[in-house]
């Protein structure tokens, strides 16, 4: 599961520019082999503007793969010596990617005409290796760096090494299609000069992308680049993972807070509780949510319903504070007001099938 780019609260991590080019990564990675493909055969000025971005991306790739060999990897062996394996692994993988890039480059220095189509293919193969190896960091990596004292140098994806010039597009880029709290939570990092050019740097950026990319989700549009099954299951993983961290240390989990939610102010028959509950889980997985908090004094049964306890009651009440920093999570991280549609858009599909 790529990790989130803000905190609980929304604000930036040391690892969130980290993540925010593995995002643009993978997202021009889904656009260049469809925009290769589409290029005409003699239109040469679109072959160059195509190649022109990809020559910048490269760049960002190069500076951020520097940045792990050069400083990060050692900053996270002496930090966490059990990562040496993955680390080696990671290596590797850079030699392998850098080899691919170069029969990219190869197959883009013939566009336009019929060198297209291997260039498309080599595309498309390199953005599922590169893929394959950003999750592999992300699954090692991203937890450690967020335990670093300081942050590492370098672990701003390459920002740290580029030119002072090239900051302000490496931002552009790896924010381009970023709703708008996310952009303000990064800006609000970022040094001074860098956050006050951000706004003109992003118009022109834009205007150079809407041209290479042409037809192609541009900026603000999602990029579809996996089915609409995984995205759903992403999203209740993820959701799932933020309830944990926001009740870690809580003798309870997003299950617990179901039933106590459920039960605040409302006693329920048991057998009424499981069927409500019933689309989170299986009924017996919410009876035994409802035994363990049984067990704990926080629900009882009184007169056929079950109730929450006094203890029950405040438990309930501490938890509603850790629930709500969550929701508000969940709603910064879609753009204003597009909350309730996405709620009635799924209820539409569900509807609907
Ligand atoms: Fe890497």
């Amino acid at each position: 599961m790529t990790p989130s780019l803000l905190d609980l609260h929304g604000s930036p991590t040391a690892a969130t520019m980290f993540l925010l080019v593995h995002r643009a990564l993978r997202r021009d990675l889904a656009r260049f082999p469809q925009a290769v493909r589409l290029l005409p055969e003699d239109d040469r000025a679109q072959a160059e503007r195509i190649v022109d971005h990809w020559r910048r991306v490269r760049g960002a790739l190069d500076e951020h793969q520097a940045a792990e060999d050069d400083q990060l990897f050692g900053v996270l062996l002496a930090a966490e010596p059990a990562l040496s394996d993955v680390l080696a692994m990671l290596g590797t993988q850079h030699a392998a990617l850098d080899a691919a890039l170069a029969a990219i480059e190869a197959a883009l220095a013939e566009l336009p005409g019929a060198a297209a189509s291997r260039a498309a293919d080599l595309l498309s193969a390199f953005a599922t290796d590169l893929d394959g190896h950003l999750a592999l960091e992300e699954e090692h990596l991203v937890g450690v760096m967020l335990r670093l004292p300081e942050p590492a140098a370098g672990v701003g994806g390459g920002a740290g090494a580029a030119a002072r010039a090239d900051r302000g597009w490496l931002l552009a880029w790896g924010t381009e299609d970023l709703d708008p709290a996310t952009l303000r939570a990064v800006l609000s990092r970022m040094p001074p000069d860098v956050a006050e050019r951000a706004p003109a740097v992003r118009r022109d950026h834009e205007t150079v992308v809407r041209a290479v990319w042409r037809d192609l989700p541009c900026a603000g549009e999602q990029v579809p680049s996996r089915p609409i099954g995984w995205w759903l299951r992403e999203a209740d993983a993820r959701l799932d993972a933020a309830f944990d961290r926001g009740l870690r240390g809580r003798d309870t989990d997003r299950r617990g807070w179901q039933v106590l939610a459920s039960l605040a102010g409302r006693p329920a028959a048991r057998a009424d509780l499981v069927a409500a509950l019933g689309a989170f889980d299986g009924a017996p997985a919410v009876e035994a949510v409802v035994d363990d908090l049984r067990s704990r004094g926080w629900i009882e049964e009184w007169g056929g319903l079950l109730r929450l306890t006094r203890d029950g009651e405040r438990e309930q009440l501490e938890l509603a504070a850790i629930v709500d920093a969550v929701r508000g999570q969940v709603a910064a991280a879609l753009p204003h007001g597009d909350y309730p549609t996405l709620v009635r858009l799924l209820e539409q599909l569900v509807a609907g099938l």
